[in-house]
C-alpha cells in the first residue's frame, strides 16, 4: 500500500486524497443485517464513491441541493421503497424546496416549518420525522446533535405541531429518525432505543420504517476498539420487532452512517517541505494544511501518521516528539493539537524534505470539509487498485480558484 501511495503522489502531486474502495465494500458488508444502509454522504460526497455505494446496494442521504444533485449524478433515482435518496436537514432553502418537491424526494424533517413549507407546495409528500429525544452525545460538543442545546430535530415534547402539518397537507409519514451525535457509546444506544419506542407509541400513527441515524465510531487511535455492530443491530432490531408486533406489519430498519463506511478507506498524502526547531521543539512542516484536513484544528482530532521515503519505503525508527504542521499563515495549522488548541506532539522518525507524511483514516470528513483558505487549491482525489491509482477528482487550478470573481484588472 505504501508503494502505491508513493506512486500516486509522484503521478498526481501532493497533497493528495487516496481511497481504497475495497475497505468501503468490506465496511458495507459488515452492516448487512440492517434492512437499509443509508450513506450520510456529508462524510465524503465524491460521486465515484457514491456510485460505488449505489452499486453495492447502499441508499444515500442528502443534506443540501448540492448533495441531492451529486446523488443523481451518481445514478441514484428517486422513487421506490426504500427510497434511494432521502433529504435530511433542519431547514429547506427555497431552491432545495423546489427540487425535492419536483423529484418527490422524501424529506426527513428536522423542524415543523419544513413540514409546513413542504406541505404547501407538495401535498401528500413522503416525510420522515427527525426527533430530538432531549439528550445527545458526540466525540466533541460540535458533533453532539441532541438535547436542548442542539439545533437538530423536532423537540420530542413538541410533536403536536408537526402532526397538525401532516394532517393538514396529507403528508405521507414514512418513519421516525433519531441521530443524536457522532461516536457511539453504548449507554446512549440503549437510551435512544427506548426513546424511539416511546415516541413511536406516543405518536399514535402508523409508520413503515425507523432510522437509527449514524454515529458509528471508527478506531482512530491504534488499539482503540472497533464498534460492536452486532450489539448495535440487536438493540435496534428489538425496537423494530416491538413496533412490528404493535402495528401488525413489517417495519424497515435503517442505519445512516457516514464515517464508518469511508473513514478507514482514505489517506491524505502530504510531502515534507521543511523541518526546523523552535527552542526545544521539533517542527516538521508538510504541504497539507487545515484547509485540506480540518478535523485536528476544529475538534482536536488526531489521525495516525506514517513517514515514507519518496519511493514508499517506511522511514525506520520509533521517532522523536514532533509538532506536525502545515503551510497556512495561522498558528492553529497544526495536526498535533489538543481540543483547546494547545500544541501537542507525535513521534515521527527522521525525515528529509521530499519524504511523504501519510495521514490515515481520513476518508470521512477530510476532503468534504476542505476549503481554499489562503487561496490554496482543493487537492486531487484518487481511487487505489491493483492496477494503480485512478484520478477521480483533479486538483483545482489557480484559475479555478478565481473563476467566480469578476475580472479585477481594468
Ligand atoms: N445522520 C445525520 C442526520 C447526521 O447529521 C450525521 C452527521 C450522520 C448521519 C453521520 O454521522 P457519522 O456516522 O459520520 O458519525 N465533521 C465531524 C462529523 C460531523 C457529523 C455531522 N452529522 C467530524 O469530522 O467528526
Amino acid at each position: 500500500m505504501s508503494e502505491l501511495l508513493a506512486r500516486a503522489a509522484a503521478e498526481f502531486g501532493t497533497p493528495l486524497w487516496a481511497y481504497d474502495p475495497d475497505v468501503v465494500r468490506e465496511r458495507i458488508a459488515r452492516l448487512s443485517r440492517f434492512d437499509v444502509v443509508r450513506y450520510a454522504q456529508k462524510a465524503n460526497s465524491n460521486t465515484h464513491l457514491l456510485r460505488l455505494m449505489r452499486e453495492a446496494g447502499v441508499c444515500v442521504d442528502a443534506v443540501s441541493l448540492g448533495e441531492l444533485e451529486r446523488a443523481l449524478a451518481a445514478g441514484y433515482r428517486p422513487g421506490g421503497d426504500p427510497s434511494p435518496v432521502v433529504f435530511t436537514a433542519d431547514l429547506l432553502d427555497r431552491p432545495t424546496l423546489r427540487r425535492v418537491a419536483e423529484l418527490k424526494v422524501p424529506v426527513n424533517a428536522g423542524s415543523p416549518d419544513m413540514l409546513e413549507q413542504l406541505g404547501r407546495v407538495s401535498p401528500g409528500h413522503p416525510v420522515w420525522l427527525r426527533i430530538n429525544p432531549g439528550f445527545g452525545h458526540g466525540h466533541s460538543n460540535k458533533t453532539n446533535t441532541g438535547g436542548p442545546h442542539s439545533k437538530h430535530g423536532i423537540w420530542h415534547e413538541d410533536l403536536h405541531e408537526s402532526l397538525r402539518h401532516l394532517d393538514r397537507y396529507g403528508l405521507d409519514l414514512v418513519g421516525l429518525h433519531m441521530h443524536i451525535g457522532s461516536g457511539v457509546d453504548y449507554a446512549h444506544l440503549e437510551s435512544v432505543c427506548e426513546a424511539m419506542l416511546k415516541q413511536a407509541r406516543m405518536l399514535g400513527r402508523d409508520i413503515r420504517a425507523v432510522s437509527a441515524g449514524g454515529g458509528l465510531s471508527v478506531p482512530y487511535e491504534p488499539g482503540a476498539p472497533e464498534v460492536d455492530v452486532d450489539r448495535y443491530f440487536d438493540s435496534w432490531d428489538a425496537v423494530r420487532r416491538e413496533l412490528e408486533s404493535e402495528f401488525g406489519h413489517a417495519v424497515q430498519l435503517e442505519i445512516e452512517p457516514g464515517r464508518y463506511l469511508v473513514a478507514g478507506s482514505g489517506t491524505l498524502v502530504s510531502e515534507v517541505r521543511a523541518e526546523k526547531r523552535m527552542g526545544p521543539n521539533r517542527f516538521v512542516l508538510v504541504d497539507a494544511g487545515f484547509n485540506d484536513l480540518m478535523r485536528p484544528a476544529l475538534y482536536g482530532s488526531r489521525h495516525r501518521v506514517t513517514a515514507l521515503a519518496p519511493d514508499g519505503t517506511p522511514r525506520p525508527g520509533e521517532g522523536t516528539d514532533t509538532v506536525l504542521a502545515g503551510p497556512l499563515c495561522e498558528s492553529g495549522d497544526i495536526f498535533t493539537q489538543q481540543a483547546d488548541g494547545a500544541v501537542d506532539f507525535v513521534p515521527l522518525p527522521a525525515v528529509e524534505v521530499g519524504d511523504l507524511v501519510v495521514f490515515h483514516d481520513t476518508g470521512a470528513y477530510g476532503a468534504s470539509m476542505s476549503s481554499t483558505y489562503n487561496s490554496r487549491p482543493l487537492a486531487a482525489e484518487v481511487l487505489l487498485s491493483a492496477e494503480g491509482p485512478r484520478l477521480i477528482r483533479r486538483r483545482q487550478t489557480i484559475e479555478d480558484l478565481m473563476a467566480l470573481e469578476e475580472p479585477a484588472e481594468a
